[in-house]
């Protein structure tokens, strides 16, 4: 399942992103509200159990998160959403992947690893700002999958149709979510017309 959450507002604060003239704290401040409209998008189809419960009027059934949710970001960039998918899901628990593409063979390397207990029973969401070759984003759901995850989300800003492709022919079995569709990649593996380096426009280290 591949959506593009095509809404106005995200739309209005990617496009503030993209501008190169847009400096490191409104880029990370327009991410971080837009993490947390696509968390809501995200969440739609969690699943929820019954629960009994009394009201000040009366008693009646209501409906509770059924399973633990699990944020993955992919260092350094992912790090970008993970505050404001929490602002919407607080319980969430954070697992980190650290892995940074190589400038010239652009094939990534795993650098740091840290999880949760459980993942097997979880809703896991992968997030991370790019989706370009693909293959961050492959390595991070391999990782995630000898941890025991099942139940996956992978959450980006900006995609392109090669890397959809990459982890769709990998893991079928994700969802995945982008805020765009750009065009293409270009020679060195960056996104058209996307907004440049993610983790360097975030943490200002170029
Ligand atoms: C960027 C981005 C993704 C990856 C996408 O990270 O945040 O993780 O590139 O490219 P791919 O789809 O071709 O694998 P980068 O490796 O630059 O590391 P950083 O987040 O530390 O800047
Ligand atoms: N990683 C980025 O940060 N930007 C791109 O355009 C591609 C990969």
């Amino acid at each position: 399942m591949l959506e593009v959450l095509n809404h106005p507002l995200i739309t209005h604060k990617l496009t503030q992103m993209r501008k190169q003239e847009t400096g490191t704290k409104d880029f990370r401040e327009n991410l971080d509200e837009i993490a947390e409209l696509m968390a809501y998008e995200v969440c739609r189809d969690l699943p929820v159990n019954p629960v009994d419960i009394v009201t000040p009027v009366a008693p009646t059934v209501g409906y509770e998160l059924a399973r633990e949710v699990v944020i993955v970001p992919i260092l350094r960039a992912g790090i970008g959403l993970l505050d404001g998918i929490r602002r919407l899901v607080p319980t969430a628990k954070v697992g980190f992947i650290g892995l940074y593409r190589d400038e010239k063979t652009l094939e990534p390397h795993e650098y740091f690893a840290k999880f949760p207990k459980n993942l097997d029973e979880a809703v896991v969401m992968v997030v991370d700002p790019m989706l370009a070759t693909g293959g961050s984003a492959v390595a991070a759901l391999d990782m995630i999958k000898k941890r025991g995850a099942k139940n996956i989300k992978l959450v980006c800003l900006v995609g392109v149709p090669e890397g959809v492709k990459a982890v769709q022919k990998a893991h079928p079995d994700v969802d995945i979510y982008l805020a765009a569709m750009d065009d293409h990649l270009n020679e060195n593996g960056y996104i058209v017309p996307g907004l440049g380096d993610a983790g360097d426009r975030i943490f200002g280290t170029k």
